[in-house]
């Protein structure tokens, strides 16, 4: 069985973990996916550490470019993160015939028509499971589980960062600093953590799940945003002593005149199964018309959760890759044709 080459540009937090998670699982993930998948080519800025990582067994290099232009490359895997440069190299990727798995929401919430678009006209695939919720496999329950169905809302503690530090407070008296590194230490936090306790992450995720969800243009600069930064200690235990606890929730919600989509700290009475998510975990309730609200729940974030969901994306596109290139392209990809132009 010819393997599929994978090329991994960044070997943090979660390339670290998928790299991990393929070597440990070796053999299921090929009885799963018809083919060996194979890490050959490793691009991080720390040569050093990639290297040792990787027991030497694989190409290294400090240019990610070089592994989006390697024409032994099947599927370029983006664990870099941020806009500008991620932008350009799965652009790249995708114009060269690559598939494309990535756990970059900020990238595809800001620029994913353009990409979404690219990858349509070239016939390649964007998988984003590790996006959104971290492990758990959210974006296939809404686009393939409930495909059936109307989706009237989705409303989810989406976001580990916040959900941590909002427990730690509660349940141990930590202050939202010291919760904070907790989270940075963990592997938890974006590299820049404003985006996780100012909301922007949650937004994101929100603003990818009501694109699939809905099949409205990705629009990030379309949702209302408010974190968790003006919370204090005390705002916690009064709301605990009044019966409820407070999550950072994402929301969207089908309106009469377009979609609503929201990011900001809510309210929920305690006994609800919601309110009782704690810690690093995320949990997402999705209501459909035809099955009516359903839950799901698992680690919103760290290496092994994350790593979960981008080989569970590996998998998929290596499936769909070996298979009947007539019936291989529009089921994974984001297709920018699904998408209207209804207003949010
Ligand atoms: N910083 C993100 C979180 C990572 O805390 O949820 C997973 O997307």
């Amino acid at each position: 069985m010819k393997p599929i080459n994978v090329g991994l540009l960044g070997i943090g937090t979660v390339g670290g973990g998928t790299w991990t998670v393929l070597t440990r699982n070796q053999e299921e993930i090929t009885r799963r996916a018809g083919r060996p998948i194979q890490i050959t080519a490793v691009a991080d800025r720390d040569t050093e550490r990639a290297t040792s990582l990787t027991g030497g067994s694989v190409k290294v290099t400090g240019d990610a470019f070089e592994v989006v232009r390697d024409p032994s490359i099947d599927i370029v895997v983006e664990l870099i993160g941020g806009y500008t440069v991620a932008k350009q190299l799965v652009l790249e990727a995708i114009a060269n015939g690559k598939h494309v798995v990535t756990a970059n929401k900020a990238l595809l919430a800001v620029h994913g028509q353009e990409i979404f678009a690219a990858a349509q006209a070239k016939g390649v695939m964007v998988a984003f499971e590790a996006a959104v919720a971290g492990g758990i496999p959210i974006i296939k329950a809404v686009r393939e589980g409930l495909t059936a169905n109307r989706i009237d809302w989705i409303a989810g503690i989406i976001n580990g960062t916040t959900n941590y530090i909002l427990s730690e407070m509660r349940d141990k008296g930590l202050t939202f600093a010291d919760a904070l590194a907790d989270a940075q230490r963990l592997g938890y936090a974006e590299a820049d953590p404003t985006f996780d306790i100012e909301g922007v992450d949650a937004a994101h995720k929100i603003t990818l799940l009501s694109a699939l969800a809905f099949g409205i243009p990705v629009q990030f600069d379309r949702a209302h945003i408010e974190g968790i930064t003006k919370l204090t200690a005390e705002d916690i235990r009064y709301a605990e002593e009044l019966g409820y606890r407070i999550k950072l929730l994402g929301i969207t919600k089908r309106k009469a005149d377009g979609f609503e989509l929201r990011v900001h700290p809510t309210l929920i009475p305690s006994k609800r199964l919601i309110a009782n998510v704690e810690g690093v975990m995320n949990a997402v309730v999705v209501k459909g018309d035809a099955v009516g609200a359903t839950l799901y729940y698992g680690r919103g974030a760290g290496a092994e959760p994350t790593a979960s969901a981008v080989i569970a994306d590996l998998v998929d596109v290596t499936r769909l890759h070996t298979a009947d290139p007539e019936h291989r392209v529009p089921h994974l990809a984001f297709r920018a044709d699904q998408l209207s132009d209804t207003p949010i």
